[in-house]
Parts: C-alpha cells; structure tokens; sequence
C-alpha cells in the first residue's frame, strides 16, 4: 500500500502556484500511489471555483474516487469569509485596517455557518467519501471517520477546526480544535482492531514553545490547535501507527507522546510517500 500525502495546496493563491500543483497530481499517479490524502486547506479561500478546478484536476488525475482520495478542510476552506482577499497580487492587509469590521465578522461567525461551509466542502468533493465509517449518518458533517483502505490499513480523520472562530482566540481564522468526544469513540472503534492505524488530521502538534523558538510568539500562537495537550493524551493511549498533518507550511517528522511518529507535508512543493509493506517507510519527496 502506497500512500501519496500532499497539504496545504491554497489551490487558487496564483496561477504558478497552481500549474505547480497540476504537475504535482500527475507526478503522483506517476508514482503509482494506491491512495492520495490531502490533509487541508486544499483552497486558499474556499471559493467555489477553487473547489471545482480541483475536483477537474482530481479527476484528470485519476484520484477523484473514494478508494483513492480522502479530503479533509483546513481554515481556509472554511472561512472564506476571512481568506477571500488572500491571494497573489491581493491587499493582504486591507482586512486589518477594516479592523472592526473583520472582527465583528469573526464574531458573529456560529455554528450554523460552519456547517454551512463543512457541508459545501464536502459536497465539492463528494466522490470521495464513499464507504467511510461515521459515528453518525449526516451526510453534511461525516468528521471523524474511519476509512478502511485495504485489510490491514485504515485511516481515522478528523476534522481540526472545530474551533468557532471567536475573536478571543483566533483572530487569524487559524486556531484549531478537535472534539474529543467523538475524536475518543472514533479511535476506539472495534474496526481499527489489529490495523495499521493512520490519523489524519489539518492542524500541527508541536508544542507552541517549539514553534515559538521558530517563527515567534505571534505565529505560534494564532497557529496552535488549541486542545493539543488533550489530543495528544487521546493518541497515546489509542496509540496509532502514524499521524499525518499540514497547516505549518514545512516537511518535517517528529515524534509525540510514547514516540508516535508524525509527518508533516504543510509546504505545497512537497510531498510525502507513506509505503506500508512488512513495516512502515515513510519518504519525504520533492
Ligand atoms: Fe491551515
């Protein structure tokens, strides 16, 4: 079983960006990738043009099944409302001298609109949530799930922006959550005995003090998945074989909790092959 991992694409930031991205799908059929997971942020703002040249180049490429191809958002398929100015050549910085305009919309951002926007994501990309195994049967809001991709290796997604964006404590629409509630049943879930467990998930597990060292107390900050420590515990005592992420846009592996070991693909122009013959390989591509 061959795994392809790509996140963080921002389909849609620019036009080289994006040729840049359609050479990549192909370089990943090329590779002969069983099952390509992109862990999010898959548009740089959500916007439905965005979604349908992805889901063409998806297709073109042979992964728009759902044996193939397993999506899950990040922020910026999300809040469109906060990214949709984001992009090459765009004023980047308008929002912020809107300051109590943006805010308020941050604000009055509930859980009606989340659903809104979950349930657009998964209907752009519908073909791949085929055969999932959900706690639920809404068809709008399927995270977690569990996706079995042969006898021995079974994915467990969830979806990390369960965090309102309240003004509070994500100013940036780029904190994370995980419920862990249902984050809980899903890893407890009878159909993961004796599998090859990988969880997938948009947001970083770093510590804020290891990303804070790196980027600054500012970026740790408004990056952070907010219940870290809690879905860290969570892992450790389910223990999966590996944890898959984007959102910080680098290629890095380390190690959580009782060595767990985490891949993250966050910077578009690479990519990661996760290779589970007898054991596990993991190849950090460019
Ligand atoms: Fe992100």
């Amino acid at each position: 079983m061959k795994i392809a991992h790509l996140s963080d694409l921002h389909y849609g930031f620019s036009a080289e960006r994006d040729a840049l991205l359609e050479r990549r799908f192909f370089q990943v059929q090329r590779a002969h990738a069983d099952h390509l997971i992109l862990s999010g942020d898959l548009s740089q703002s959500g916007r439905a043009e965005e979604f349908r040249a992805l889901a063409a180049l998806m297709r073109r490429s042979g992964f728009f099944t759902s044996d193939r191809l397993t999506v899950l958002p990040g922020n910026h398929d999300l809040y469109s409302f906060f990214f949709q100015d984001f992009h090459a050549g765009g004023d980047f910085y308008r929002k912020w001298r809107q300051v109590p305009r943006t805010a308020m919309k941050i604000h009055a951002y509930d859980q009606p609109q989340y659903e809104k926007d979950l349930s657009f994501f998964i209907h752009s990309f519908r073909n791949a949530f085929r055969s999932i195994l959900t706690l639920n049967d809404r068809e709008t809001d399927p995270y977690p799930f569990i996706k079995l991709l042969d006898e021995r290796v079974a994915l467990i997604v969830l979806d990390s922006n369960r965090c309102l964006p309240r003004i509070s404590r994500n100013l940036f629409c780029s904190n994370g959550y995980v419920d862990p509630g249902s984050a809980e049943r899903i890893l407890a879930h009878e159909k993961l005995n004796g599998k090859f467990k990988i969880v997938v998930l948009h947001h970083h597990l770093l510590p804020a003090s290891v990303v804070s060292r790196r980027e600054g107390r500012l970026f740790a900050a408004a990056t952070r998945l907010i219940n870290r420590r809690t879905l860290v515990a969570l892992l450790d005592r389910f223990h999966p074989d590996l944890v898959l992420h984007g959102h910080y846009h680098r290629q890095e592996i380390y190690q959580i909790g009782k060595a767990i070991p985490v891949m993250n693909n966050g910077d578009y122009r690479k990519w990661g092959l996760v290779e589970i013959k007898q054991g596990l390989t993991i190849t950090a591509s460019d």
